[in-house]
């Protein structure tokens, strides 16, 4: 078989990382791809940006790919995986009308109170004067969502009225997301340990991958500011047996049986970013696509071929699939430019991964490339080092072996990872 995996991050160097293991495929392409992909075994980089669908449509049909995996959430939400069924072509991912649950916020809120799947209370608003309204009767201080997609960005937790009516301002009269923050949700805050729960969907059936759990503040003790996320582990020792029956149960059941219901069938991972509330697990946000860097721990455990789990969703036949993972633990530790998430350097050299990967570890690159021989930065998340053992503390031992070794100016990473899963 000939694969295409769409995107240039940690999280596609670990697909195209498992897809390759497939005995089934012959040929790998990863477009744009980054430093990692490029020295993968039957894998090759195409130069064709993840934003450019014709091109990359028509690259998939000139090269008879057999399947196309669509790694972001951007070109899911313009309508990629729509161009490529158009062409005859096989391709795992939702539609675009399925993808937003991820596209808008707005979408996905009524969509969850339609069919009673417990989420936070919000108000939708595209009007300033309005929302302003809303917030003065409101108890506290909410969370404000821009509604569209925002790289992570559009959600802000301020702590006073006042915080929260500024943030209004920026993004409903001062176009601060631009299209994103026109519409805006204002939501009730909640508390709780926060878990992503992502499942594989054939439309009909879903089978739910073990829960993971994200850091996604820059520095330890969950301090500094949000980013895309700097390290995960799977499984969560807070996701027992019964909770993900009752998560399985009241949410991602419900959501793949609404959206077929509704004439949008959900085909591909769902993501759902759940908070352990009092009152039981609640979903912060859908994301239509695997998660970074949940994906670079999920992927490690699957002790199955994911070409053969890709194919049973793209054929509406994963009712016949029993997914089967490794009885261990994976952390991984994300390794920043300086800078990061602001303006992060680039074009710095990062030596010794070879040295990691000796001590047994997995290292997936994300904002690499190679230049003369030389692998440098490029990007804010640069590597995502993995650590997969018989439980969790030795996992975040070997991932931390694996950091220790690999060497660029400027490298920063969190201590921390795992931490809050480990009892003392
Ligand atoms: P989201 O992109 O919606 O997952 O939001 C990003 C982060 O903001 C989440 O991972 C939570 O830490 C936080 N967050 C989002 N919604 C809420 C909420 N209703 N209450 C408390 N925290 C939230
Ligand atoms: N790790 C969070 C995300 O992929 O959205």
């Amino acid at each position: 078989m000939r694969i295409l995996v769409i995107g240039n991050g940690g999280r596609e160097h670990a697909l195209a990382w498992k897809i390759g293991q497939s005995p089934r495929v012959t040929q790998l392409w990863v477009a744009p791809g980054n430093g990692g992909t490029a020295h993968l075994l039957k894998c090759e980089n195409v130069p064709v940006a993840a934003g450019d669908l014709a091109a990359l449509r028509d690259f998939a049909v000139q090269n008879r790919v057999d399947l196309t995996v669509v790694g972001p959430e951007a070109p899911l939400v313009e309508g990629a995986v729509d161009l490529f069924r158009e062409a005859g072509l096989a391709v795992f991912g939702p539609s675009r009308a399925a993808a937003q649950m991820e596209g808008s916020k707005a979408f996905s809120k009524a969509f969850m109170l339609r069919h009673a799947i417990p989420t936070a209370q919000a108000a939708t608003f595209d009007d300033f004067d309005e929302a302003t309204r809303y917030l003065r009767g409101f108890d506290g201080a909410p969370v404000i969502k821009a509604s569209g997609l925002a790289a992570g960005k559009g959600v802000i937790l301020p702590n006073t009225r006042a915080e929260a009516a500024a943030v209004l301002q920026t993004m409903l009269l001062e176009g601060q997301f631009g299209e994103a923050g026109k519409t805006v949700l204002i939501e009730e805050k909640l508390k709780g340990p926060e878990l992503s729960v992502l499942a594989f969907c054939d439309g009909k059936t879903a089978r739910l991958m073990p829960a993971a759990q994200d850091h996604k503040r820059l520095m330890d003790d969950d301090l500094g500011p949000n980013t895309g996320g700097m390290g995960a582990f799977a499984p969560s020792p807070l996701a027992s047996p019964g909770l993900m029956a009752e998560i399985e149960a009241t949410i991602v059941r419900p959501t793949l049986a609404g959206l077929a219901a509704e004439g949008m069938p959900y085909v591909g991972v769902l993501y759902a970013g759940l908070m352990l509330t009092e009152q039981g697990p609640k979903v912060l946000e859908y994301n239509c696509r695997f998660g970074d860097p949940e994906t670079q721990v999920l992927l490690p455990l699957l002790a199955g071929d994911l070409v053969e789990v890709m194919l049973a969703c793209v054929e509406g036949r994963l009712a016949e699939v029993e997914l089967a993972w490794r009885d261990e633990a994976a952390v991984t530790v994300v390794m920043a430019a300086r800078g990061y998430p602001g303006e992060p350097e680039a074009g710095v050299p990062i030596t010794q991964i070879d040295a990691a990967e000796a001590t047994g570890c997995l290292v997936f690159q994300a904002g690499t490339k190679w230049k003369d021989e030389r692998l440098l930065t490029n990007g804010g998340r640069v590597l995502a080092v993995t650590g997969v053992a018989a439980s969790l503390p030795q996992a975040v031992r070997k991932a931390y072996a694996g950091v220790d070794r690999i060497h660029f100016n400027g490298a920063q990473y969190r201590k921390d990872i795992g931490r809050k899963a480990i009892a003392g």
